[in-house]
């Protein structure tokens, strides 16, 4: 699914009175299909940004569109069936609810269908090598395994649209590889549009696009 965005800005109203703009006119346009990184500096607007894009944030002014609709024109059960069917999210501390196993963390998604979804949950859990950790909780896991099971709970709903923040953060080299190699393989298999944020170059390089943040601003844009 194709993903633009028109003068997008997000701000915040500090305790003080003054109003922090996080972006700033942010224009983008990922094809469908495309692998893109962002890359920038802490505190640049990466997460904001993607967080938005997953329509899990709203912005200040401005559009976002996912193949042409106004997403944040149209209704909250709108975004909520969006997110539901097309949206995949890695988040940057993967928020694993404690409370539940790792089979159900990854089911989370589409716990009310979860039933539909044992068979793809099982090859979820296969793929990323944590089947003999399925009835664990988060926090009997390394922070390894936590991050495969962040991945897997994103991929369970087989999205057009995979976000992942920082996915290889805090990873040794070779779990690391294997998480970029789950990626890239789930999005060419579904022909999703993936959208990392990371610092790892090597693996921004292995993206189709870069796009480097600063200040809440696109800095430089390499394909
Ligand atoms: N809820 C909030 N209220 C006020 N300011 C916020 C809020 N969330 C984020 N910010 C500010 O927005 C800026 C951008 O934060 P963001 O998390 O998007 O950065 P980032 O580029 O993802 O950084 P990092 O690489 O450290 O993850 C930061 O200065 C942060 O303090
Ligand atoms: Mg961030």
């Amino acid at each position: 699914m194709r993903i633009q965005t028109i003068n997008l800005s997000k701000s915040y109203t500090k305790r003080a009175g003054a109003d922090v703009e996080i972006l700033k006119n942010i224009r983008i346009d990922i094809a469908s299909g495309q692998k893109v990184a962002f890359t920038g500096p802490s505190g640049a607007g990466k997460s904001t940004l993607i967080h938005i894009l997953g329509l899990m944030d709203r912005p200040t002014l401005g559009k976002a569109l996912i193949d042409g609709k106004d997403c944040f024109a149209l209704s909250d059960s709108f975004l909520c069936a969006m997110r539901k069917e097309n949206i995949g999210f890695m988040f940057q501390f993967h928020y694993l609810l404690s409370d539940f196993t790792v089979l159900e963390n990854i089911l989370i998604p589409v716990w009310n269908d979860k039933k539909k979804f044992a068979a793809r949950s099982q090859e979820l859990l296969e793929k990323t090598g944590l089947t003999h950790r399925k009835n664990h909780f988060p926090s009997e896991l390394s922070g390894g395994e936590q991050q495969r099971a962040a991945l897997a709970r994103a991929l369970i709903n087989s999205p057009k649209i995979i976000f992942a923040d920082e996915p290889t953060g805090n990873l040794d080299r070779e779990t690391g590889e294997a998480i970029e190699e789950l990626l890239l393989n789930s999005a060419a298999e579904n022909k999703a549009t993936l959208v990392l944020v990371t610092h790892n170059e090597e693996l921004a390089a292995k993206t189709d696009v870069q796009i480097k943040m600063k200040d809440g601003k696109i800095i430089c844009d390499k394909t």
